[in-house]
């Protein structure tokens, strides 16, 4: 799974339920991007789409609501259960698209970020972690973007995950009881 995210200088991505930046380019980028993917998303986010559900992709939204069932997405309870539903897609096909409620909850399972940096501040009320100052992302390529329709310049930086989360990891009392086991059948 991949992060998808368009962030401002101080790492903002959104304010009262809306972007920070017009921007027709990186639209139309994360058009390209996902087309054809699944996109993982949190129920605010899905409600700040003005046209509804993203066409051509599955939509898995997270919501704990349990009336919650909107028309053409799939809803899942936790950010887990959003996994659980995706996991026979094709990992590099499978985008977490925001916002920051489950950015945070699901960023440490992504391989990477396609991160569009936006030279510019606005106020803020929710935000995506500052990657450049995270030992455990690196980046892994830059590339001009351009100027957007109000006079932002902007950039594509992709980050790489370089220590990783995997699955759950085993409960320790469960590593501790199978390496007892292995030596006591090794003597
Ligand atoms: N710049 C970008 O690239 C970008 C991308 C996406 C979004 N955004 C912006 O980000 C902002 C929205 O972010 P946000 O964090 O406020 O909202 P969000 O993550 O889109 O949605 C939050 C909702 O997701 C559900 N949720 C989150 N964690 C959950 C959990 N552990 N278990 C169950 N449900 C959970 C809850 O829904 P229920 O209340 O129904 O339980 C929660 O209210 C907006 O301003 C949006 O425009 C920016």
């Amino acid at each position: 799974m991949n992060a998808i995210v368009s962030v401002t200088q101080d790492w903002g991505i959104g304010f009262d339920g809306q972007l920070l930046v017009r921007n027709r380019a990186d639209m139309r980028r994360f058009v390209d991007l996902t087309m054809g993917g699944t996109v993982i998303m949190g129920r605010l986010t899905l409600e700040s789409f003005p046209g509804g559900p993203l066409k051509g992709r599955r939509n898995i939204v997270v919501s704990a609501r349990p009336d919650y069932e909107p028309e053409g997405v799939e809803v899942a309870r936790s950010p887990e259960a959003a996994l659980a539903l995706a996991k026979d897609d094709d990992p590099d096909r499978v985008w977490l698209i925001g916002g920051a409620s489950v950015y945070e909850a699901l960023l440490p399972r992504c391989e990477r970020a396609y991160v569009t940096k936006n030279a510019c501040e606005v106020t803020a009320d929710a935000w995506f972690p500052n990657l450049d100052e995270d030992d455990a992302w690196s980046v892994e390529s830059t590339e001009p973007g351009g100027v957007t329709e109000d006079g932002v310049s902007f950039e594509y930086v992709t980050y790489r995950h370089v220590t990783r989360d995997e699955a759950p990891r085993k409960p320790f009392i469960g590593s501790l009881l199978s390496h007892r086991t292995a030596r006591s059948r090794r003597t």
